[in-house]
């Protein structure tokens, strides 16, 4: 457990340089509110809304009550972009029951979510604002549990992951192996897919949203397919047929709905789990990344007008120290085994090296809620160096919806606001409650974690 003990960008230098790690900051930090060019659309400010997904819709998909209080929050918040969460394209790949799903009899729950977010925005920041909203498409492959159980739709054996399928509500924080004669998913359910996210991704252009998102990160389906080293078939083995399923459903929504559509994805540039089940790695030491592949793949979609890619790393079930750095882990996860600003700090300099090899690109870098109130100065240093085009908070945003709002109009943020990377969202998820923040939002949050909590209590789980 670490005690985030930093008051100053004074002490966080000091911090950086007993690590003996360099994190870029400066003081000023009105870059942030700087707009910025993106494909066909502008980005108000250089300040993002990661997503995060809530599980709080219903079992047709359609956002919920608790949906629509946090994107009406995250609009007035006054971010640039408001990246919503994972958004199932497929009843099959919803990683819960009430994870979100666009179709035709939910489309105008969602017609309605983002008609209030846009006037939630506006109301807080003026007529002029216009964030970027973005559907994050996604099928949740080994992690579907969409009747609340696993349902794991696996594009190839995975002897670490394998063994190790979460469980939420009503079963609960168990190790469960795939049995070995589970199925491994056919290319023609694959080849299918790609018609059911032109499918989503129509409908996510009718309902308001400007961009949608190829989610291809954290080791769901699309993510998976591009360490399948060892599948056999059209989608397995090469690069050319790793990478098809994504740039195939990129070319048939660009096709199919026309070239003017702003296609975006949110992508892993390193797994951090061993070869040949990780992506982006060195093949004898997984802990050090290979971007060669991820760089391979940003030409082809540059050559795609791609405008934008949201940056990631690794697998919130299988090592989330990489991707969400944290001070406290949820029960039965694992203390983080190094300092979170390592963390903070790998997924500034990989998002950099990726950006100076692609200046063109706007990368949207991942990773800062651990810095808490020190975020705005590293964000603002990050842009400065070029190492990023924006900066997007996932649980920052979650706990301390203004954020951004914040940064522009007073320059700083409330230290009693911030997220404290305690990880009990993490847990309401694994429990498989409604997320938000039970440090910040407590009224409405506290009650379902701990509602969660007694459940495993009873269970006989919690460790
Ligand atoms: C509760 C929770 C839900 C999340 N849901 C999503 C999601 O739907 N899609 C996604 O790409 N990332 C998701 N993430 C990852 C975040 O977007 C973000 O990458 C991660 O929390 C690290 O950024 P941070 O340090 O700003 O929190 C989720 C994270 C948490 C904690
Ligand atoms: S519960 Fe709140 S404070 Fe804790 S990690 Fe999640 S967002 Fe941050």
């Amino acid at each position: 457990m670490f005690d985030f003990n930093l008051v100053t960008i004074e002490d966080l230098k000091k911090l950086s340089a007993s690590l003996s790690i360099k994190i870029p900051m400066q003081e000023g930090v009105s870059i942030l509110g700087q707009a910025l060019q993106i494909g066909p659309l502008t980005a108000p400010n250089r300040l993002a809304v990661n997503p995060m997904e809530g599980a709080d819709g219903d079992s047709q998909g359609r956002p919920g009550e608790l949906t629509l209080r946090r994107y009406k929050r995250f609009a007035a918040g006054g971010s640039g972009i408001l990246w919503v969460e994972a958004i199932a394209v497929v009843p099959q790949g919803r990683a819960n029951p009430r994870q979100l799903w666009l179709h035709d009899k939910s489309k105008d729950a969602f017609a309605n979510m983002v008609a209030e977010a846009r006037k939630a925005a506006q109301a807080s920041m003026g007529s002029q604002h216009h964030p970027i909203i973005v559907a994050q498409l996604t099928h949740s492959g080994r992690y579907s549990r969409p009747e609340g159980v696993a349902s794991p739709i696996i594009p190839q054996r995975d002897s670490y992951r394998d063994a190790m399928i979460p469980q939420q509500s009503p079963i609960k924080n168990t190790k469960q192996a795939i049995p070995d004669n589970w199925p491994i998913v056919t290319d023609g359910y694959l080849d299918g897919l790609v018609e059911a996210y032109v499918q989503a991704a129509k409908l996510a252009f009718e309902v308001g949203f400007d961009a949608v998102d190829i989610k291809a990160c954290h080791g769901y389906l699309i993510s998976e397919l591009l360490a399948c080293y060892n599948r056999q078939g059209r989608y397995g083995g090469s690069f050319e047929n790793r990478t098809r399923l994504l740039l195939a459903i990129i070319d048939a929504i660009k096709q199919k709905l026309g070239k003017d559509k702003t296609v975006v994805t949110r992508l892993n540039i390193y797994d951090a789990i061993p070869y040949p089940y990780g992506w982006a790695v060195d093949k004898n030491d997984y802990t050090k990344p290979n971007l060669a592949e991820p760089k391979k793949l940003f030409a082809l979609l540059t050559e795609r007008n791609v405008p934008m890619i949201n940056v990631t790393i690794a697998n919130p079930y299988y090592n989330p120290h990489y991707g969400r750095p944290y001070d406290r882990p949820i029960v039965g996860g694992y203390e983080s085994p190094e300092h979170p600003l390592r963390g903070v700090e790998r997924m500034i300099r990989l998002t950099g090296e990726m950006q100076r090899v692609f200046p063109q690109m706007v990368l949207v870098g991942p990773g800062y809620s651990w810095l808490r109130h020190l975020l705005p100065y590293v964000g603002a240093g990050v842009l400065k160096n070029g190492m990023a085009g924006i900066i997007g908070a996932g649980r920052m945003a979650l706990a301390y919806p203004d954020f951004a709002k914040d940064i522009l109009i007073k320059g700083k943020l409330d230290p009693n606001k911030v997220c404290i990377t305690c990880s009990a969202c993490s847990q309401i998820m694994r429990d498989g409650g409604t997320i938000g923040c039970v440090a910040r939002d407590n009224k409405i949050y506290g009650p379902i974690y701990k509602q969660g909590r007694l459940f495993d209590k009873a269970q006989g789980r919690t460790k």
